[in-house]
């Protein structure tokens, strides 16, 4: 299989541009548009400049929509929030490989608490962070710019670990999905597609398209699924 072929699409809207005073109906309607999966990104003012939500808002909206719900952590502490955002409906958590001294052990947690697991790079991180845990999970995520913000510019250097990623695991015979995050639009998805990646978290794109996420989705999906 070459890089990406055959592997499914999939589209994971961001909330972090939606309006946070009416989240429940910003929810219902990425369902309705076709997002395969909610991703959450939680911040915590300290691992990245930025503050977001808690588990408490993530519970208050689980029973809202059925479309399976991920926890992006950019926390100081994955191992205290974890369980919680897992407890309050996330099916899937994804740790950065920089905010935790034991990522072997943080990963099996997340397993050990009923979620899929997955793994998370920051630009400057190389992937020999996570040489030695690529079979621990189920999905790594390369970051296309420096977390904590939306809105950010597309760092296209990051194809190249994309690419060797993908190589590495097909090497080792592990079906994991490579997921990227940040700058992710219809002018980027193609390029991101070729290197590798098959699940796209877009925030701009999708609360952006003056035709509205339903046309957004669906124009990110056809760009990726023709450029596979
Ligand atoms: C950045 C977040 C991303 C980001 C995506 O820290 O993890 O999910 O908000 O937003 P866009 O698609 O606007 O780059
Ligand atoms: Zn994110």
């Amino acid at each position: 299989m070459s890089a990406g072929t055959a592997r499914r699409v999939e589209i994971a809207p961001s909330i972090l541009p939606a309006d946070f005073s009416k989240l429940g109906d910003e929810l219902q309607t990425l369902e309705k548009a076709g997002a395969d999966r909610i991703h959450w990104d939680v911040m915590d003012g300290v691992f990245v400049p930025n503050l977001t939500i808690g588990p408490d808002v993530v519970r208050s909206c689980r029973e809202l929509v059925d479309t399976r719900f991920e926890a992006h952590l950019m926390v100081e502490d994955p191992d205290l929030l974890a369980p919680l955002f897992i407890a309050a409906g996330c099916d899937l958590v994804t740790i950065h490989a920089e905010s935790t001294r034991h990522l072997d052990r943080s990963l099996g947690l997340v397993r050990d608490h009923g979620a899929a697991a997955a793994v998370t790079l920051n630009p400057a991180t190389p992937l020999e962070a996570i040489d030695n845990v690529l079979h621990l999970v189920d999905m790594v995520l390369i970051m296309t710019v420096n977390p904590g913000f939306g809105g950010q510019a597309y760092i296209e250097a990051q194809e190249r670990k994309v690419r060797r990623l993908r190589d590495m695991a097909e090497e080792r015979g592990l079906e994991i999905d490579i997921e990227v995050d940040g700058g992710i639009g219809p002018t980027t998805i193609e390029a991101a597609t070729r290197a590798g990646a098959n699940v796209f978290v877009a925030g701009s794109a999708v609360f952006n398209d003056p035709e509205g996420p339903e046309h957004a989705i669906a124009t990110l999906r056809g760009l990726a699924e023709s450029a596979c």
